[in-house]
């Protein structure tokens, strides 16, 4: 997993419950980068599993909750970094149909060693957008998070729902309406 995600993360939990708790969840989980982390480096996926966890235990929030709330801040981070990317977008739906054969593409050829979602377009108009989204790390809810703020990046309201086409979150199906 990519550097940024752990970077933006951590800043995240510090704006939101403080730097002691940054320093808690990092004791607490057993970490080989000992929670140094630069945006461009690469580090094990199994150490953003233990800080969330450690994270969910200390403030009684589910892992999906922090992980949505994680998606809608992360967006800002890619807005910030990454601005031409999304600028070529000129609206949500066209943006988030566009991940798998564009932007993740991109992404893919500045960073070899991404592990990214795979997002299978299965109906689009200008209204509406159902999205398949696969990935082992079950990231849907930060999945959910980026599809919100994508929309708000562009002064729009959506609807959003979901559907586990498979119970461990590896597979889901998102409707997403604009509003
Ligand atoms: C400029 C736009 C974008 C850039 C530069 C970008 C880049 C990235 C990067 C660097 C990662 C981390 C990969 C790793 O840790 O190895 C990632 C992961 C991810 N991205 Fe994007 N992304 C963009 C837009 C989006 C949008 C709009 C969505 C909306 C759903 C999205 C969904 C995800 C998800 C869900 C992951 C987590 C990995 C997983 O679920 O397996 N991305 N992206």
């Amino acid at each position: 997993m990519k550097g940024i995600v752990f970077t933006e993360f951590l800043d995240l939990v510090e704006s939101k419950f403080g730097l002691e708790t940054v320093q808690q969840i990092i004791d607490e989980s057993e970490l080989e980068s000992k929670g140094i982390y630069t945006a461009v480096g690469t580090y094990k996926f199994t150490e953003m599993v233990s800080l969330l966890t450690n994270l969910s235990n200390l403030t009684k929030i589910s892992k999906n909750d922090l992980l949505k709330v994680y998606g809608l801040h992360f967006f800002d981070a890619l807005a910030n970094n990454y601005g031409v990317i999304l600028k070529s977008y000129k609206c949500p739906i066209k943006l988030l149909s566009s991940i798998e054969e564009h932007i993740h593409v991109q992404v893919r050829k500045l960073y070899p060693d991404a592990e990214l979602p795979e997002f299978e377009t299965i109906e689009q108009t200008d209204e509406k957008l159902i999205l398949i989204y696969r990935s082992s790390r079950s990231l849907y809810t930060f999945a959910h998070g980026l599809m919100e703020k994508s929309f708000k990046h562009y002064g729009l309201d959506c609807d959003i729902k979901y559907e586990l086409l498979k119970e461990d979150g590896t597979e889901v199906r998102f409707e997403i309406l604009k509003k």
